[in-house]
C-alpha cells in the first residue's frame, strides 16, 4: 500500500495526518517488564498496527533490570496478553510485533547499560530501517526520570541528526511538589529540547477527553452559552471504586491530590474553562490551557480551610461488598494520613467565568466508577409559571460522561401531557457506543502515535505542569501543617466525607451523584 512518508513531509497538522502511518522508528522503553508496558503500552501497538498506523520498520527495545533473553521475554509478553489482549495473542498481529521486540537487561543508573543501548539501536537501525528515529518511554518508577535522561545525553542518544528525530516520553507523576517539577524540568532541559520532551497525563488519551474539544469548538451553539451569564457551576467527578491495590508504597507518599487533581482533573478544568484557540496547533492549544490553570484564584491558608475536603476511606460498612480500611491495605502505615478522597472549590479569575464555582471531587473506594463533568446552567431570569402551581425546576444541567459509559446528555423541562399544566425533567442522550461501536483502546494509542508523528498538542508542556503545582502548593501546606484528626472519615463505598457534601450544601447546592 502507498502512505504518505512522515518524515518526508513538513510536520503534517493533526488532521492532514490522520489515518497516515507513524514515522519509522525504534520505541525503546525503560521499565519494558513493568505494569504499563504489558497493561498498555504493548496492547496499543497492536491497536495501533490493526488501524494500520504503525510501518514494519517499526522495532521495540524492551528495557528492565531482570537478565533474560529476547526469546524469553517474547514468551513473558505472550503470556501477559492473554490477559491483556486475549483476542490478539494468537493471532498475525501479534507475531507482526512479537518479532519486532528486542531485549536489553540492565540497571538504569548504571553507565555501563547506555553504550550498550547505543549499539542495540545501531543494530536495530541497520535490521529494520527505523531512520535513527528513537522514541525513549520511560515506564520507570519517578525517581528513576532524571538519572536516566543525565545518561542519555552524554551517550548521544539524544542527538537528532539528518532529520532523524529523539523523543522522550516521560510518565507520570511528574515531580511531587512545584518545586520538584520545577527542577525536573530544568534537568531534562540539560540534556533536551523542550521540544523532544513529551510529558504524558493519559487522560488525554481518552476519545472523550479529546472530544471536550470538538464539543466546545466544532459546535456553534455551545460557544455563546458558555460563560458566567449562563452557567451556574461547573462539576467535576472522577470517582473510582477501586482502592489503593497494590500500590502503597507510591500512595503514601502521593495521596489522591498529587495522584489526581494536579494532573488529571485539571487537564479537564482547563479544557472545559480554555478559550477558543485561534487554531489546532499544539502551541496555540497549550496556550490557551495554560492561561486557564494561571487565572485559578490561589487559596489563601483560610480558604484552604473552607474550599478544600479531604478524606481517607475506612472499611466497608456494606456486608456484601467488604473490603479494607486505606490504613489496612499492604505498604500503608496502620496511623496514615494520606487523603484517599479529595473535594474543592476553586474559580477562574477571569472575564469568562469569574464567580463560577468549580467543584473538584477524586476518590477512591466511592461507589460508583465513573469519569464526568456537569454544567449546571442558570434558571430562566424570570418566572413565568409562577401562578399556574409549578413550584420550581430543575436547571438545564450538559453532563460530559467521560467513562465509563462514555456519551452526553443534556436536561431541559418538557410539559408532562395532560390538561394541568406540570413539568419533568427529561434528557437528550448521546452515546458513543451505540453511535460508534466499540474500538478496542487502551487510550495510549493517540499518544504513542501522535509522540511517533511529532504532534505535541496532547502533551503537558514543561509551564503547564508548574502551573499545576502551583495551584496544589498552598493546599499541601496547610495540609502539612494541619494534619487531619478524624481519619478515617469515609466508609468504603460512600460518595466520601459529610464536609465534600457540606461544601456545596454551603452554596445552596450538592454533588450530582445521579446514577451510578
Ligand atoms: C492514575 C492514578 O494516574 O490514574 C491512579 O495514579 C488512578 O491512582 C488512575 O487509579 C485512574 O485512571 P483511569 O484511566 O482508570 O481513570
Amino acid at each position: 500500500m502507498a502512505v504518505a512518508d512522515c518524515t518526508a513531509m513538513p510536520r503534517p497538522k493533526p488532521d492532514d495526518r490522520r489515518g497516515h502511518p507513524a514515522d519509522p522508528c525504534i520505541l525503546a522503553i525503560f521499565g519494558a517488564s513493568g505494569d504499563l508496558a504489558k497493561r498498555k503500552l504493548f496492547p496499543a501497538l497492536l491497536n495501533l498496527r490493526r488501524s494500520g498506523l504503525l510501518r514494519d520498520e517499526l522495532a521495540v527495545l524492551g528495557l528492565a533490570t531482570s537478565e533474560m533473553t529476547t526469546e524469553a521475554f517474547r514468551d513473558r509478553l505472550t503470556a501477559d496478553l492473554r490477559t491483556f489482549a486475549p483476542e490478539d495473542v494468537d493471532s498475525d498481529l501479534w507475531r507482526w510485533l512479537a518479532q519486532r521486540i528486542h531485549y536489553l537487561p540492565g540497571d538504569f543508573r548504571s553507565p555501563d547499560l547506555y553504550p550498550r543501548i547505543a549499539e542495540s539501536l545501531r543494530e536495530l537501525e541497520s535490521s529494520r530501517g527505523s531512520r535513527g528515529n528513537v522514541l525513549f518511554y520511560l515506564a520507570t518508577p519517578p525517581d528513576f526520570f532524571g538519572d536516566i535522561v543525565d545518561q542519555l545525553g552524554p551517550n548521544g542518544l539524544t542527538t537528532e541528526a539528518d532529520e532523524a528525530w529523539r523523543r522522550v516520553i516521560v510518565e507520570k507523576p511528574f515531580g511531587n511538589s512545584y518545586d520538584s517539577a520545577r527542577e525536573l524540568n530544568a534537568r531534562l532541559r540539560k540534556v533536551l529540547t523542550e521540544e523532544q520532551i513529551y510529558r504524558i497525563d493519559h487522560y488525554l488519551g481518552k476519545e472523550t477527553v479529546q472530544n471536550l474539544l470538538v464539543f466546545r469548538f466544532a459546535n456553534g451553539i455551545f460557544e455563546p452559552i458558555w460563560n458566567r451569564r449562563y452557567i451556574d457551576n461547573v462539576q467535576i467527578t472522577v470517582a473510582e471504586t477501586v482502592g489503593v491495590e497494590q500500590r502503597g508504597r507510591y500512595y503514601e507518599h502521593a495521596g489522591a491530590l498529587r495522584d489526581m487533581v494536579a494532573n488529571h482533573l485539571f487537564q479537564l478544568l482547563s479544557l472545559i474553562g480554555m478559550e477558543p484557540p485561534s487554531s489546532f496547533e499544539a502551541e496555540a492549544v497549550r496556550d490557551e490551557k495554560g492561561k486557564v490553570l494561571r487565572a485559578l484564584t490561589p487559596l489563601s491558608p483560610e480558604e484552604v480551610l473552607t474550599r478544600t475536603v479531604r478524606g481517607q476511606y475506612g472499611e466497608s460498612t456494606i456486608p456484601e461488598h467488604p473490603s479494607l480500611a486505606y490504613r489496612a491495605e499492604a505498604r500503608v502505615d496502620p496511623h496514615s494520613h494520606t487523603e484517599t478522597f479529595v473535594a474543592l472549590k476553586l474559580g477562574i479569575d477571569n472575564w469568562r467565568w469569574a464567580d463560577v464555582p468549580f467543584y473538584l471531587r477524586t476518590g477512591k473506594r466511592l461507589p460508583a466508577h465513573r469519569t464526568d463533568i456537569a454544567i449546571t446552567f442558570r434558571r430562566p431570569p424570570h418566572r413565568l409559571f409562577r401562578d399556574t402551581g409549578i413550584a420550581d425546576f430543575a436547571p438545564n444541567v450538559l453532563v460530559l460522561h467521560l467513562q465509563p459509559d462514555e456519551g452526553i446528555s443534556l436536561s431541559f423541562q418538557a410539559k408532562i401531557p395532560g390538561p394541568v399544566v406540570k413539568t419533568g425533567s427529561v434528557e437528550m442522550d448521546f452515546n458513543y457506543a451505540e453511535r460508534f461501536g466499540r474500538t478496542p483502546s487502551t487510550g495510549y494509542e493517540t499518544l504513542l502515535y501522535d509522540c511517533m508523528c511529532g504532534d505535541p498538542t496532547l502533551f503537558q508542556r514543561a509551564d503547564s505542569v508548574e502551573d499545576g503545582w502551583s495551584v496544589v502548593a498552598p493546599i499541601l501546606d496547610v495540609w502539612k501543617a494541619l494534619p487531619p484528626r478524624t481519619f478515617p472519615n469515609y466508609a468504603a463505598g460512600t460518595w466520601g466525607p459529610k464536609e465534600a457534601d457540606d461544601l456545596l450544601a454551603r452554596d445552596g447546592r450538592a454533588w450530582r451523584n445521579g446514577p451510578a
